[in-house]
């Protein structure tokens, strides 16, 4: 997904030294405090059909936001990402496909149905991205898709509506979600169509053809006529489209597609800049206003006239005129700083030389890419700023929008069936086009299809992450505070419900362990994570219980003081039970997809499940999902997730995985039990 192709045919202007940062006045928007935004239940029970809630001011104000389990696994199983994996990231319905799913992936409503669990009731933003425009990425090869120039009627019916469909369920009336429509298209008409001297022949169609913007205007209404719904449009990013010639324009064309195609302006939420972009989030050693010897920063070779310097100054300022030119003056800014730290070795610790604006931007700034138009893959960047709600005026939250170690393209030719091309913006070795001035592409080697786990790259953006990620092992020593206030909430002849007060840590609790008679018998997630049913048990027996809290260090607090609760007595009231049944979604010839439905056929309700089988051939998991895998030899055991154990009599729920193997692939016979 690239999203910075600058303007090579700006026009040039003459220093102008008025000061213009724009930076001043926005409205307030939400609360100030910094809340955590990564919360995740653990075993509470779905909130049913949760209560419609009016459109808010900042949805993220006093909200948790969705985990992607199966980002999380992917960080998770990186050597030191768990210490990043339970942040929040958005979940990218990037084809028709991806609406109910694709072998191995969950589709919509799986993810919303997760969302509505981890909400456990409580106020929860879940952030999607809409992106498969006719004729997208049209720019750049790595992210075209599977819609041709002219398909807005399937873009309408066969993606937008079914969307739209899915997100008006009431069962998802009590979210609040977010969405990021269709990034780069518009900032592509702005600066790549048309006549300009970075245009290309797909955007000048794009441009003809009205696609982008009425396909935009199409997916604003249909989407905005949902309550719960916010609406956050692309605005590129400063080195992009923080040329005074090109920000103009760029909010006209935003005006245009949001009162387009029976869209208004009131069902635009926001605005969000930098999406899996790397231009840095603020630079702390100059300013757009500084000179030296009286010559503008802005003469530099790397500002060369752009009016700012970094994402917050730009957001702000983009702000304003989005504001001035009409759109209502409550909009929001988001920011993905998921991948703009730059932090690590080489980041400068102070302002450059005074001996030339050169050196004085290229000495201090932060972003060491060779030109802010580059947005492959970056060699050296870093996890950016840890998603947090209001972290400024005007801006609603830092989000994670690019999900942290997915490739932004290949760098060679893939084959694949999504329509996606090789763009040399993503091979090391290019030496660019007009739209990054002809600089070195700066990506990774090595890297795979755009959307694709990249762990290299996720390394890479580990190590430079600023601020610094002090999980792994290194760093930090703090541990968290106790848990207080253990208490049993409710009790069964085989279960006890546990609930206690969230501990507090300087890097983040990441989750609670909870101990019986001094065994480990299961973990939440989530700084939120604080409730928990232990299963299995027996009628009239007294059992001791202890909780500790996990930071984002590894750290462990001290237990809980002890709770000791005494089951009811057995009472016959039924028995929980289930059944498996696997389906393999996609098969290559050495590696194949499944998935598992895990059926409670008892009943009673079950809090926890366990489904195990022995392969027939030499098939073994490679990664697993919405399950917690412990595999040996040919024997394959899951258990649920901390958030899937709770099964209605008569629900289901389902865990994937891939796997890899040579010579046959007969489907194995699953066992399945409850507690
Ligand atoms: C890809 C999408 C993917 C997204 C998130 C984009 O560059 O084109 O397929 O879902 O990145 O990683």
């Amino acid at each position: 997904m690239p999203s910075g192709h600058h303007n090579g045919g700006r026009t040039r202007r003459r220093p102008v030294l008025h000061r213009l940062r724009a930076l001043a006045a926005v409205a307030a928007l939400g609360a100030t405090s910094l809340l955590p935004v990564a919360t995740a239940s653990a075993s509470a029970a779905p909130a049913e059909a949760s209560t419609p809630a009016a459109r808010v001011d900042n949805p993220y104000a006093g909200a948790g936001v969705y985990v992607n389990p199966e980002w999380a696994a992917n960080a998770a199983a990186e050597p030191g990402g768990s210490a990043v994996a339970g942040q929040p990231t958005a979940v990218w319905l990037d084809r028709i496909a991806a609406i109910n799913g694709t072998a191995g992936h969950l589709g919509l409503r799986g993810h919303l149905d997760n969302a509505v669990r981890q909400a456990a009731g409580k106020p929860f933003v879940v952030q999607l991205v809409v992106y498969d425009l006719p004729g997208r990425d049209c720019a750049a090869l790595a992210s075209n898709g599977e819609l041709g120039p002219t398909e807005i009627g399937r873009y309408r019916t066969e993606f937008i509506d079914p969307i739209a469909a899915v997100l008006a369920d009431p069962a998802y009336a009590g979210l609040r979600i977010v969405t990021t429509v269709e990034i780069d298209s518009l900032p592509n008409l702005v600066t790549n169509a048309g006549g300009t001297a970075t245009a290309t022949p797909q955007c000048d169609t794009m441009k003809a053809n009205g696609n982008y913007v009425n396909g935009v205007g199409y997916a604003l209404a249909k989407l905005g006529a949902v309550p719960n719904v916010y609406n956050y449009v692309d605005a590129g990013h400063h080195g992009w489209l923080g040329w005074d010639s090109n920000l103009g324009p760029a909010v006209d064309v935003l005006h245009q597609a949001a009162t387009a195609a029976g869209s208004t302006t009131a069902n635009v939420h926001g605005f969000i800049v930098n999406t899996a972009n790397y231009s840095a989030l603020k630079e702390p050693y100059y300013t757009i206003d500084d000179s030296v010897n009286g010559t503008s920063v802005r003469q530099s070779a790397w500002v060369d006239w752009n009016r700012y310097v970094d994402e917050l100054s730009y957001a702000q300022a983009f702000r304003q005129k989005a504001v001035s030119a009409g759109f209502d003056p409550a909009v929001g800014m988001l920011i993905d700083t998921s991948r703009n730290g730059w932090g690590g070795a080489a980041r400068p610790t102070g302002p450059g030389a005074r001996t030339s604006v050169d050196s004085y931007v290229d000495g201090g700034r932060t972003d060491r890419r060779f030109q802010t138009g580059n947005w492959c893959n970056q060699s050296g960047a870093g996890l950016g700023e840890r998603p947090r709600t209001a972290p400024e005026p005007g801006i609603d939250a830092y989000v994670w929008v690019k999900p942290p170690g997915e490739s932004d393209g290949a760098s060679q030719y893939i084959p694949n069936d999504e329509g996606k091309g090789f763009d040399r913006m993503c091979d090391p070795t290019y030496t660019g086009n007009a739209r990054n001035n002809f600089h070195l592409s700066g990506a990774l080697p090595g890297a795979p299809l755009a959307g694709a786990w990249f762990s290299a790259q996720f390394q890479e953006l580990l190590k430079n992450a600023y601020p610094p990620v002090t999980g792994g092992g290194t760093g930090d020593t703090t541990p968290p505070s106790t848990p207080a206030g253990l208490r049993a909430t409710a009790t069964t002849a085989a279960t006890v419900s546990l609930a206690w007060t969230a501990s507090t840590d300087n890097v983040g609790v990441t989750g609670y362990d909870v101990y019986r008679n001094g065994t480990a018998v299961g973990s939440t997630t989530g700084a939120g994570g604080t409730t928990y049913t232990d299963g299995g048990l027996t009628a009239s027996t007294a059992y001791r219980y202890t909780v500790v809290a996990r930071d984002a260090a590894g750290n462990a607090s001290t237990a809980s003081a002890a709770l000791t609760v005494t089951t009811a007595a057995g009472s016959g009231g039924g028995s929980s039970g289930c059944t498996a049944t696997y389906r393999v979604g996609s098969d290559w010839g050495s590696g194949f997809n499944a998935d598992v439905t895990v059926t409670n056929t008892g009943t009673a309700a079950a809090t926890h499940w366990k489904v195990t089988w022995t392969w027939g051939g030499t098939q073994q998991v490679s990664n697993l999902w919405n399950g917690v895998l412990a595999q040996s030899g040919p024997s394959v055991t899951v258990t649920n997730a901390p958030y899937n154990g709770a099964l209605a009599a008569g629900a289901s729920t389902a865990f994937g995985f891939g796997a890899g193997y040579s010579g046959g692939n007969t489907a194995p016979t699953l066992s399945c039990t409850t507690s």
